[in-house]
């Protein structure tokens, strides 16, 4: 029997998933877990299930008879989770492959650990890639979004296969190579990041529709439902009116009512903020959805602010915003968002000398992904048109911001009047007003930077830095 070239290590729910995805649309696979466990049940389970594809499947009880199971040259999948588990999975892989194999680590792994290993590889000589993938474990198992990095001659190897798996836009596959080193994984965290605060956008109208105008569960989850047709048309919008209608089989109640209002998150979306601060990059849309989840799950600190100050009177008064003027003021936000996103791609491209290749990474997201919409497909001609400017001066963008900001502006403002939280909805909004001010107030920040510490000034009538105020002594 021929050997597969294939591996795959991590019989995880997304391993398990991609294992499939694998076998069932590009080659047969060898497949491996450090439980053996994991293994007997993934083979079982899909035998059961999916026999044909049991017949694809190579399992292996151990790292040797794994690598041994493949033919050369190994191209070998890790998904086991991001962090010390890959070291270790790779350090002991190591000793037991060729110079020609190649180590393919598909996790959400700190493009700094990519970087890391991506220089390690080349001193120690097994060719590795990095690579975001995206879509949950339902893309994982029909076609996820692809985001590869490293050598580009590493994964053209595996370009074929990869395209193969991934999720398909129109016929075209969401499989991309960003750049070398951690650039696949960069782009994933920023897709997370992007995730984070599409998702806080939501929760926020969410809840101006519940506690600002008392509408239920199943009422917002038809209002998701009937934008998922128009401009926000999103697999994030969609699947929050599927969550807004579902019905708790305990209780009979709406399951948002009863689900605890604390978000987690593994971190990614921290990440992003991270190196948008790193790059001195503004994204305050997302850097507002990563501190609604910390404040979120300050469960007890919230309730006891409540009991101290009570709760802000939140009700709005009839007709005071409505779902159209919601509609626009989230379409507004998202331009806004995902410019900022696009930014920080930008300024990480140059500053890590990537070449991000910005209309791809639309492209990319499109399909397979979590935050795949058909916005996206706009961005992607906006960013194919002018890949290195700002997206709301694309045209396309350039009028819907014109047509929606007003409702975004009406949003926030009766939201904060009634101290309805909207922080990612306001970050945009206050980013965008300092996008469009030509004299900002940041030369009362140079007044005060030069009153105590005399740091120096441009000043606006003539050439030259270092100019000083008449301050005398302080
Ligand atoms: C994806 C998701 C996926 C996962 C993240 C985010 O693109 O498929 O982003 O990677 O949902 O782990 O999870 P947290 O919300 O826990 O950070």
């Amino acid at each position: 029997m021929t050997k597969p070239r294939i591996g795959l290590i991590g019989l995880g729910t997304m391993g398990r998933a991609l294992a499939l995805n694998i076998a069932e649309n590009a080659e047969p696979l060898a497949v491996y877990n450090r439980t053996t466990a994991k293994t007997d049940d993934f083979i079982a389970h899909t035998k059961a299930n999916e026999p044909a594809l049991a017949e694809r499947l190579t399992p292996a009880e151990t790292l040797e008879g794994f690598v041994d199971a493949l033919a050369t040259p190994r191209a070998i999948i890790l998904m086991v989770d991001a962090g010390d588990p890959v070291d270790k999975v790779i350090a002991s892989l190591r000793p037991l492959l060729n110079d020609d194999d190649l180590i393919i680590d598909a996790g959400n792994a700190n493009f700094h650990d990519t970087n890391r290993r991506a220089a390690a590889a080349v001193e120690q000589g097994v060719p590795f890639i990095g690579m975001g993938v995206s879509g949950g474990e339902e893309g994982a198992r029909h076609g996820p979004a692809i985001m590869g990095g490293g050598p580009k001659e590493h994964w053209d190897r595996v370009s074929g296969m990869l395209e193969a798996i991934a999720a398909k836009y129109k016929g075209e596959p969401c499989a991309t190579w960003m750049g070398t080193g951690g650039a696949g994984h960069f782009v994933k965290a920023v897709h997370n990041g992007i995730e984070y605060a599409d998702m806080q956008m939501i929760a926020e109208v969410y809840g101006i529709f519940r506690d600002g105008m008392g509408h239920k569960a199943a009422q917002i989850g038809d209002t998701f439902a009937a934008w998922n047709d128009g401009v926000l048309q999103s697999y994030l919008v969609e699947i929050s009116g599927k969550v807004a209608h579902a019905t708790d089989p305990d209780t009979g109640e709406p399951m948002l009512d009863i689900i605890l209002d604390a978000a987690g998150q593994k971190g990614t979306g921290r990440w992003t903020v991270i190196e948008a601060q790193v790059l001195a990059s503004a994204i305050p849309v997302i850097e507002a959805a990563v501190f609604a989840r910390n404040a979120s799950s300050r469960v007890a600190l919230r309730a006891r602010g409540q009991d101290v100050f009570g709760a802000a009177p939140m009700t709005l008064p009839d007709g005071a915003l409505d779902d159209a003027t919601l509609e626009g003021a989230m379409i507004a936000g998202k331009i806004m968002c995902y410019a900022q996103g696009f930014e920080l791609l930008h300024a990480a491209s140059t500053h890590y000398d990537w070449s991000l290749p910005m209309p791809e990474v639309a492209r990319v997201w499109r399909e397979g992904c979590i935050i795949r919409s058909t916005m996206l497909n706009d961005m992607a001609s906006a960013l194919t048109e002018a890949p290195d400017d700002t997206l709301i001066f694309a045209p396309f963008f350039r009028d819907l911001i014109e047509t929606h900001t007003p409702a975004l502006r009406k949003t926030v403002a009766t939201a904060m009047a009634h101290g309805l939280p909207v922080p990612a909805l306001a970050a945009a909004l206050n980013w965008f007003d300092m996008m469009r001010t030509a004299r900002s107030t940041a030369n009362m920040i140079q007044g005060q930077r030069d009153f105590f510490g005399a740091h120096g000034f441009e000043r606006t009538d003539r050439d030259g830095k270092g100019f000083h105020g008449p301050w005398g002594s302080s």
